[in-house]
């Protein structure tokens, strides 16, 4: 487990996005860290299942986000979609507060 430093508890407000790279084991990895209407953190790929468009981009409604462009919304917690056109599952990875800092493992995603 590799925890890098993907940004400050500062720079998402609560239901907002911002669009991180990290380094992973391939190369650099496209991550949305999103916070939910509850305040709650969560990392995924920002990258939709569906198309080659950023989630970060997206409306955050609940615990979800939803997808700018064809509209699936993709469950924060599982990476799932709840909605078509996406159908498959985007990558989420933890997500750890050190104080100010939001940390994100892109090492170990909790879904695969
Ligand atoms: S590109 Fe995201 S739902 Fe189609």
């Amino acid at each position: 487990m590799s925890d890098q430093l993907a940004c400050l508890t500062a720079d998402v407000p609560v239901a907002g996005t911002l669009r991180v790279e990290l380094d992973g084991v391939d190369g650099l990895v496209e991550i949305a860290i999103v916070r939910d209407e509850d305040g709650g953190w969560h990392a995924l790929s920002d990258i939709c299942s569906h198309g080659q468009v950023s989630l970060s981009d997206g409306d955050v409604d609940g615990c979800t986000v939803e997808c700018w462009l064809h509209g699936s919304r993709f469950d924060l917690v599982t990476g799932r979609p709840l909605a078509l056109p996406a159908t498959t599952a985007v990558p989420v990875y933890p997500v750890t507060l050190d104080g100010d800092r939001v940390l994100v493992d892109v090492d170990t995603p909790l879904n695969s």
